[in-house]
């Protein structure tokens, strides 16, 4: 045998040992994306359509509204006028009892309709409108996912919204609208129910220490149904919501759209021989968004919404 031929025997006997496929790549059964990047992960999107958007407070952050955490503009750091505790408290049961004052302040400030939906909202409008989207699952209390024109039923407020308020004695109803007048005018929002002795009137956000609204319990049902998980704009700090991502099925992509890595994301960076499934798009939602919508071909679509809004 030349020197030659027993390169190329050397070669095939290499090739047959490679040709055990589960060596080759254990995650063949479900792994769904050619590569992991965002290309890839927009060519499968194209198949899906159940897919389910996790909203942060980056999402609005272009919109003029701050998030929370993001040092020296989040909110957090930017609450010393309030004198609190600790920056928290602001949306503490506890402390919103004793001392209703600086959150309603705080209201005035983040009610919604003084804002306008960013593309990354319109983004989301365009997929729902394609029938690609199962549900919207959002921390965000801005609202801005319905002024896009998203249906409510699509929408999960997992933090609540300011679209209703309750009285916390008598539990009777209030409008946003009633809210906002009053506030124009009042520093603290009192029941004006006759029967009732003049209960606070909190907007139906959730607070730290109360339960999530009962709609969200539905989470199970819909991420064991989701082909597809987008979470964006978000820290993934605060429980039971930073967990939704672990309650997709094995063989469902996922894609992080943030500023920085967070999540199972943080650990997946450095392990990448064991990640089929995790991408991320180290970006800004807005121009991830639009970069996605090139991606999937969908120009012309998002040019006739955004005309119309
Ligand atoms: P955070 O402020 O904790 O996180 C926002 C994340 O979005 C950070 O990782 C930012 O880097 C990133 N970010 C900001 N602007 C961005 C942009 N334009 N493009 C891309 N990324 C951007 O906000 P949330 O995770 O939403 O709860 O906070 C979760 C919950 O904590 C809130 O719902 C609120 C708060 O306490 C309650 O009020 C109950």
């Amino acid at each position: 045998m030349s020197q030659f031929d027993i390169q190329n025997l050397d070669n095939s006997i290499q090739n047959l040992s490679l040709d055990d496929e589960t060596v080759q790549d254990p995650f063949k059964d479900i792994r769904k994306l050619e590569k992991l990047d965002l290309p890839s992960f927009a060519k499968y999107m194209k198949t899906c359509s159940n897919i389910i958007f996790m909203n942060g407070a980056g999402i609005s952050t272009s919109a003029g509204i701050p998030d929370f955490r993001s040092p020296g503009t989040g909110l957090y750091d930017n609450l010393q006028k309030y004198n609190l505790p600790n920056p928290q408290s602001i949306f503490e049961l506890d402390y919103f009892l004793k001392d209703p004052e600086p959150f309603f302040t705080l209201s005035k400030e983040l009610m919604p309709s003084n804002f306008k939906p960013t593309i990354t909202h319109y983004f989301q409008k365009l997929l729902v409108d394609q029938q690609m989207v199962r549900k919207i699952y959002t921390q965000n209390i801005d609202n801005l996912e319905l002024m896009a024109g998203i249906s409510n039923d699509k929408i999960i407020h997992a933090h609540g919204s300011f679209r209703t308020g309750h009285c916390l004695e008598c539990r009777t109803e209030y409008t946003m609208e009633w809210m906002k007048k009053k506030l124009e005018k009042e520093n603290i929002l009192y029941c004006e129910k006759e029967e009732c002795s003049g209960g606070l009137v909190k907007p139906d956000i959730v607070f730290f220490g109360e339960c999530l609204p009962n709609e969200f319990m539905n989470f199970r049902h819909d991420f064991s149904e989701c082909d597809c998980l987008i979470v964006m704009g978000t820290s993934l700090k605060v429980a039971p919501f930073s967990k939704l991502p672990l309650a997709v099925k094995i063989d469902c992509p996922k894609l992080l759209i943030n500023r920085d890595l967070v999540g199972e994301w943080q650990n997946y960076s450095t392990n990448t021989d064991k990640n089929y499934r995790l991408v991320v798009e180290l970006n800004e939602c807005d121009a991830a968004c639009l970069k996605l919508v090139k991606l999937l071909d969908l120009e012309k679509d998002f040019e006739k919404l955004l005309r119309k809004n």
